[in-house]
C-alpha cells in the first residue's frame, strides 16, 4: 500500500460550515435575512454535513445575530446537513428548541479574562450557566458541543497551558457533551503548539471527540489541521466560506480558515472530503459582494475524479 493509499483508509474528513455564525457575528455590515438564508441554503449543497447556522445570544451583544430564530424558520434544510447554532443560556435554549435546532453549541474558554469580556462571566461562572443548558438539550435529544475559546492564546492572557484547557474540557465531558471544538481564537498558533496541546488532551481525556476550530490570522490553520489530522487522527474541522470571520473579543484576530482552502489542502494530501469547494466559493460570492470586499482565500487546487488538478481562483 503507497502513502496515499494510507491515507484514504482513514477516516474521511468532516467539516462544519461556520460562515454564517462565526463569519457574519463581527461584520460591520448588516445582511439582510433573505441573504442569509440564501447564504446557508448555498453551502447546504456544498457536501459539508453540519452548518453553524447562528447564535442565541443576547442581542446586544451581537446585534448581527438577532435575526437567527428568522433564519432557522426560513432556511430549507437538508437530509444529512445538521444545522447547530450558539446557545449561552437557557433563554438562548428556548429560542434554539422553538424553531427545531439540531445540535447546540456552548461556549467558554480556557482564560477568565476572554469569557469575562465576551461573556460576562469567570470560566467557573459559565461553566455552571451552561449546565442546565446542556441537561435539557441532552433530554431534548439535541446534539452537543462544547467550544472551548483561547485553547493557545488568549488576547489579554498570552499563551495558556494545555492544562488549564483539559482541566475545563473534563468539566464539559463530565457534563456528557458530545465533542470538544478547541478553539484557536487568535490564528496564532504553530503546528508544535497545536502538538503541544493534542498530547496533553489525548493522554488526559483520551476518547473524546475533538474538533479543531482554527482561525487563520498568521496562515498557520493549513499547517495545523494537517498536523491534528496526520499526528493525532483529528478528522472534525471548522472551517469558513471565504474565510469570513472573527470574534469581537479578539481584536485583529482574522476569520477561520477558508473552506475551500482547507478542503482542496485536505484532497491534496489524499484525505477523502465530501466538500466540493467550488461550490462553497460560488456560496460566499454574493456575501463577500454584498460586504464590499474580496474572499480571503486562496487561488486553489481542484482535484478532479480524473486525478488532474486545475487551478481555480476563490
Ligand atoms: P449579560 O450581559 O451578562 O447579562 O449576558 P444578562 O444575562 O442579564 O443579559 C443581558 C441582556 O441580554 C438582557 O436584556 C437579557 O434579557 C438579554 P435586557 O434585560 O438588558 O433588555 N439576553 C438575551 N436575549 C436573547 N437571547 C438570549 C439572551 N440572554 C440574555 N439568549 C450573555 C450574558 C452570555 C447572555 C451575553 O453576554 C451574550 O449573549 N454573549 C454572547 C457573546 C458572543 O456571542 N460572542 C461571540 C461568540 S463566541 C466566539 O466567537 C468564539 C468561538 O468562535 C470559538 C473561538 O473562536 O475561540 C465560538
Ligand atoms: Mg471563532
Amino acid at each position: 500500500m503507497n502513502s496515499l493509499e494510507k491515507q484514504q483508509e482513514k477516516p474521511p474528513i468532516l467539516i462544519t460550515e461556520v460562515g454564517p455564525r462565526d463569519g457574519l457575528q463581527n461584520e460591520a455590515t448588516s445582511l439582510s435575512l433573505t441573504t442569509k438564508v440564501q447564504f446557508i441554503n448555498a453551502l447546504s449543497k456544498t457536501g459539508v454535513p453540519e452548518i453553524e447556522a447562528g447564535a442565541f445570544v443576547s442581542p446586544k451583544a451581537i446585534p448581527k445575530m438577532a435575526d437567527s430564530d428568522e433564519v432557522f424558520r426560513n432556511i430549507s434544510k437538508i437530509e444529512g446537513v445538521t444545522y447547530s447554532a450558539l446557545v449561552p443560556n437557557e433563554r438562548g435554549l428556548d429560542r434554539a428548541l422553538d424553531v427545531g435546532v439540531q445540535k447546540v453549541a456552548v461556549f467558554t474558554a480556557a482564560s477568565n479574562s476572554f469569557t469575562l469580556h465576551n461573556i460576562h462571566s469567570t470560566v467557573e461562572e459559565s461553566i455552571n450557566r451552561l449546565r442546565p443548558v446542556v441537561v435539557r438539550a441532552r433530554r431534548n435529544n439535541l446534539k452537543t458541543r462544547g467550544y472551548i475559546s483561547t485553547a493557545v492564546f488568549c488576547p489579554y492572557e498570552g499563551r495558556i497551558p494545555p492544562s488549564r484547557v483539559v482541566d475545563v474540557m473534563r468539566q464539559l465531558v463530565a457534563l456528557g457533551i458530545e465533542e470538544i471544538a478547541l478553539g484557536e481564537t487568535l490564528g496564532k498558533a504553530s503546528p508544535r503548539d497545536i502538538s503541544l496541546l493534542l498530547d496533553h488532551v489525548y493522554a488526559e481525556v483520551p476518547t473524546v471527540r475533538i474538533v479543531l476550530h482554527l482561525h487563520d490570522t498568521y496562515g498557520m490553520a493549513i499547517a495545523n489541521a494537517r498536523t491534528a489530522w496526520q499526528q493525532y487522527g483529528v478528522v472534525n474541522f471548522d472551517a469558513s466560506a471565504g474565510g469570513l470571520g472573527g470574534c469581537p473579543y479578539a481584536p485583529g484576530a482574522s476569520g477561520n480558515v477558508a473552506t475551500e482552502n482547507l478542503v482542496s489542502a485536505f484532497k491534496a494530501s489524499g484525505a477523502i472530503v465530501s466538500v466540493d469547494e467550488t461550490r462553497v466559493v460560488e456560496a460566499a460570492r454574493p456575501i463577500f459582494k454584498e460586504l464590499g470586499r474580496n474572499m480571503l482565500s486562496k487561488p486553489f487546487n481542484v482535484a478532479e475524479a480524473t486525478g488532474k488538478v486545475r487551478l481555480a481562483a476563490p
